[in-house]
């Protein structure tokens, strides 16, 4: 049962955002944000949303939502939420009772091109489900229904709730896989892959000119959406065999080769657009003399945008950051770039 609430309450959690290594892209027809193809993601720590989300019961007959972002009212951002809140008031069914206040941050600079809505409708998602109060949080329960949740705020949200990396999508070869939500990698993970790091290489940080809800819709029509969808069960089914054995040199081709796949639909979509940006494609070449020359094990890759994802062993930081500072800041807007650790999962600060 849920708490019969009577004055205001309020919640807060930390979401770390994820960037995925196998991609989701193109959604289900006939579902809502079900994905066309199963994904797995590294979950990036130190890149995260705060929120709290304070509840008291709805004094009018419409439902007040009140969204603040650093602070600052943001009422663009109220129809997403209303949208999220619609979608989920069925599976947490006493969101529809309360008036809202959001108040959400995040540790990376707001228009620095990173995606937030993972971070950020994982944090919604997981104040939602703890105030709702049926489920234990921090159970596996708990975790699934919050996926759910964040699924249908943002799909790739719904794998922002474990440590290390998220699976999401049904696929034989996982077990206990779902469309519906994301599970913890359910396998060891070899120690050469484990303690890797991201630094975010900010090469825009505009507003995109295709978002990525609109990018997933492009693929119902696209004619290479069918064999992209199989290479991607086909990817995801090796990389996991290769996050279990170590096989770096294998693990670094599949990642590359993902995100010059997800720019390739974009690029042969109908109608064809671009991401990437000159600096995106000097970074590659750069990434890709350097481990010519040195053999890090470090790979390149890219979310729906034109930041370039370089993803490296932690062993070799010292001379990643050197590289980065040398050879890789030139290309980046504002000499920016931000890191993180691939790791711990969400948190709950009161
Ligand atoms: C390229 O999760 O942002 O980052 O479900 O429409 O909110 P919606 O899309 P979104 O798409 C992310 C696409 C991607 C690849 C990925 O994260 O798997």
């Amino acid at each position: 049962m849920s708490n019969i609430q009577t004055e205001t309450q309020s919640v807060t959690y930390r979401c770390p955002s994820n960037i995925a290594l196998v991609k989701y892209w193109g959604k289900k027809e006939g579902g809502v944000q079900l994905p066309a193809n199963p994904s797995i993601s590294w979950t990036l720590n130190d890149l995260f949303a705060e929120t709290t989300v304070f509840a008291s019961p709805k004094k009018e007959e419409n439902q007040k939502v009140e969204f603040f972002l650093d602070g600052k009212p943001k009422p663009s951002f109220e129809p997403k939420i209303h949208t999220f809140l619609q979608r989920i008031s069925s599976i947490v069914p006493v969101v529809s009772q309360w008036d809202l206040r959001i108040e959400s941050k995040n540790t990376f600079p707001h228009g620095a091109g990173i995606a937030s809505s993972a971070a950020g409708f994982g944090a919604l998602a997981l104040c939602m489900v703890d105030l709702e109060g049926d489920l234990q949080p921090g159970s596996t329960e708990f975790y699934q229904k919050v996926s759910i949740c964040a699924r249908l705020g943002s799909g790739s949200a719904c794998r922002s709730m474990f440590e290390g990396a998220g699976i999401w999508g049904e696929l034989d070869s996982i077990p206990g896989s779902s469309d519906e939500y994301a599970i913890s990698f359910p396998f060891e993970i070899h120690s050469r892959l484990k303690n890797w790091k991201d630094a975010v290489l900010i090469v825009d940080d505009g507003e995109k000119k295709v978002s990525s809800t609109q990018g997933h819709d492009l693929l119902k029509s696209h004619a290479y959406a069918h064999a992209r969808f199989e290479q991607a069960s086909k990817n995801l089914t090796e990389l996991s065999e290769v996050l279990q054995n170590g096989n770096v040199e294998r693990f670094v081709e599949l990642v590359e080769s993902e995100a010059l796949q997800l720019h390739a639909m974009m690029m042969s979509s109908i109608p064809y657009y671009l991401l990437i940006r000159p600096n995106t494609l000097a970074i590659i070449e750069k990434i890709w003399a350097k481990r010519e020359e040195v053999h890090w094990e470090m790979a390149f890759t890219l979310d729906a945008g034109a930041n370039v994802h370089l993803l490296y062993n932690s062993e070799q930081e010292d001379d990643i950051m050197n590289f980065i500072d040398a050879e890789l800041l030139p290309y980046c807007k504002n000499q920016l770039y931000l890191c993180s650790a691939i790791g711990g999962g969400p948190l709950k600060l009161n």
